[in-house]
């Protein structure tokens, strides 16, 4: 009998390039434990069906068991004539039961066995990618928590803004990181459905009970359709955008990192252990992390768009091209497995220089929105209030003083509307201290904040 699972109409073996083309084994041997998983289930089915004797069904689960164990001893390992990982698991089981080895495939195809294996394993490692997330959110929260009021440049366009604090800069990027968080939780209820028992593709004659498997596996429910149960990879492509997402919030934060660990920014100096040299300049310290945190973003988003091209008018139900699949999901989730505690570690380990943060704070005339909402408060709409401070600023950058340093009479003259009061706006703290609305700088929302992202990592 043939090692394939589908020999019987064939009289020869096929040609070595397509044995070569068609094997997914190098990569697909990581879905062992969950095709078990699903085969164990399945074979309680199948007794209950009365297609398996209560012995036989034992005899099985104690295969299937040790075979599992023999995968992860190395004792077990698939050839390219396996063909795929269910092909190989298959072999293994005749291997130790003979004839019986072959009753487990009834009822089912490796159509709704990949789909099944995928959605498991892509379930249970995206909570571990939770967990990784969780935990840079933590780092820098604590971050924010040591530099809750460490005053700091905003910048828009790369430019300094407006003041703000360190912490809350910070905080900014958890916000994203915990949409991602939300996204994975709700991506796993979406993909909470099992396929198995959909078949090749029509669902099956034998009496199987879908809703069982569903259930033994972890799955909320069976697949409501069995077509769409082996043709559906929304589960892959919107983890694959998640993941995508979560790898260009590294890549903004990794870039802001780059920036501020620069001689000309000199904001944060990060630990040896999570810096790099140079082979050839001594003095180099270089923030490798964040730029591979940057660069892998790169291949995230391309794993996204290259499973979308490879869906995009695939007709239904199952084809070959569904095999694509799996290297780009594996591929994101390893890459972010190596990523996130790299970057977790860089961020917990950072020294943020906050006399430099401070002194940075007032530069490029960041308080000028301070005047301009002074005189708003004194009732000059905000058009005038705008053109007025920009002639201080005119006059700050021709004459090289900052805008608490314009004389009086200057004052005067640029607008009836100025007097020396002005300048009791014109200090970071007070700037700070003047921002009391919910989500922005000041003390008070930042402390809010704050509490309400703890309360939110302590509840995940
Ligand atoms: N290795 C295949 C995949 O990854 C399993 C399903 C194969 N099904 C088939 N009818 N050839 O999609």
């Amino acid at each position: 009998m043939s090692q394939r699972l589908w020999g019987g109409r064939f009289s020869g073996g096929p040609a070595d390039a397509l044995a070569q083309l068609s094997a997914s084994v190098h990569y697909d041997m990581r879905l062992v434990p969950y095709d078990i998983a699903a085969s164990r289930a399945h074979a309680r089915v199948l007794e209950r069906a009365g297609l398996l004797t209560g012995d036989e069904r034992e005899r099985i689960i104690a295969a299937l068991d040790d075979l599992e164990r023999a995968v992860a001893a190395g004792e077990f390992t698939a050839t390219i004539a396996d063909e795929d990982v269910h092909t190989a698991l298959e072999r293994g089981l005749v291997e130790r039961l003979g004839a019986l080895g072959g009753k487990l495939r009834a009822g089912r195809s490796r159509n709704d066995q990949i789909a099944t294996d995928l959605r498991l394993y892509t379930r249970a490692h995206a909570r571990d990618l939770a967990a990784d997330l969780l935990d840079l959110c933590e780092a820098l929260t604590a971050q924010a928590e040591l530099h809750r009021g460490t005053p700091a440049p905003g910048m828009t366009h790369t430019q300094h803004g407006q003041p703000i604090t360190f912490g809350h800069q910070l905080l900014a990027h958890v916000q994203g990181f915990l949409r991602d968080l939300d996204r994975l939780s709700d991506w796993d209820e979406r993909t909470s459905v099992s396929p198995l028992g959909a078949g090749a593709l029509a669902g099956s004659s034998l009496k199987l009970d879908p809703v069982a498997v569903a259930e033994e596996l972890g799955f909320k429910e069976a697949a409501a359709n069995s077509i769409d149960a082996v043709s559906d990879r929304d589960f892959a492509a919107e983890l694959l955008f998640v993941t995508a997402m979560i790898g260009i919030h590294l890549s903004r934060l990794g870039e802001e990192i780059i920036l501020w660990t620069t001689t000309e920014f000199g904001w944060v100096e990060l630990d040896d252990a999570f810096a790099t040299g140079s082979s050839i300049m001594p003095q180099k310290k270089n923030s490798d992390i964040a730029e591979l945190a940057r660069g892998k973003s790169g291949r995230l988003i391309g794993n996204l768009t290259g499973l979308l091209a490879t869906l995009k008018a695939l007709p239904f139900s199952y084809n070959r091209d569904l095999q694509e699949d799996k290297e780009p999901v594996f591929d994101s989730l390893d890459n972010l497995a190596l990523v996130l505690p790299a970057v977790t570690g860089m961020v917990a380990t950072m020294r943020v220089h906050a006399d430099v943060l401070a002194a940075a704070a007032p530069l490029g005339f960041s308080l000028a929105t301070e005047i301009a909402d002074w005189l708003v408060r004194k009732g000059v709409p905000f058009r005038d209030a705008h053109e007025i401070t920009g002639a201080v600023v005119q006059y700050c950058g021709k004459e090289g003083v900052e805008l608490h340093e314009v004389p009086d009479d200057a004052l005067a003259a640029i607008s009836e509307h100025l007097d020396p009061s002005v300048r009791s706006v014109l200090t970071v703290e007070g700037a700070l201290a003047g921002r009391t609305t919910p989500g922005s700088t000041g003390p008070g929302p930042v402390a809010d904040q704050l509490a309400a992202v703890t309360t939110r990592l302590a509840s995940w």
